[in-house]
């Protein structure tokens, strides 16, 4: 199976969908938000505080570098706004297939809605942030995209399943 990228606004199921596929396939998942934590030794949520989101971006760029030397198969679950720089796209799509894992404003607002780890929901309405903030960033996830998974109302082994079967030669 190639490498899976999976990119999606926040709560749109990445880090959960990358662990279902990980036990279904057996090949290494990373999630860029827990190894930028890890490799700095500090939470997300403090790094946009103390050094600012402009910094958290540059790491996310790093560590997109850094995976492109990596040698295993493997499943890379992304930040939601990995998809916000061009270079980041283009490696993205060196490591793997970009799946992007859309959901509707609804259905991420309700999974969201009581979070407290993501700073760029902490302040103001958060069902009119998720939003804005998912209109502005469609075309991105979009143009980043090889494919495009709906996950409305699906299962997560539906979701997983449609991956799994995905025919990327014919893509
Ligand atoms: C962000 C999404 C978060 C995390 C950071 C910024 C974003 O990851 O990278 O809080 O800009 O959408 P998740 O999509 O895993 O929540």
């Amino acid at each position: 199976m190639n490498n899976i990228v999976l990119i999606g606004y926040m709560g749109s199921g990445k880090s959960t969908v990358g662990r279902d596929l990980q036990r279904k396939t057996g090949m290494i998942l990373l999630d860029s938000d827990q190894e930028i934590e890890r490799l700095h030794n500090c939470k997300i949520s403090q790094i946009f505080e103390t050094r600012g989101e402009g910094a958290f971006r540059q790491m996310e760029t790093d560590y997109l570098k850094e995976l492109c030397q990596y040698p295993d198969p493997l499943i890379l679950s992304t930040g939601g706004g990995m998809v916000l720089k061009e270079e980041n796209v283009m490696l993205m799509k060196k490591i793997g297939k970009v799946i992007y894992l859309k959901a509707e404003v609804d259905t991420l607002y309700r999974r969201l809605s009581n979070d407290t780890t993501r700073p760029l929901l902490q302040n103001g309405n958060r069902r009119q942030i998720i939003a804005e903030m998912v209109a502005k960033r469609e075309p991105y996830y979009l143009r980043a995209a090889d494919r495009i998974l709906q996950t409305d109302g699906k299962t997560l082994e539906e979701v997983v399943n449609e991956i799994v079967n995905y025919q990327w030669t014919e893509s």
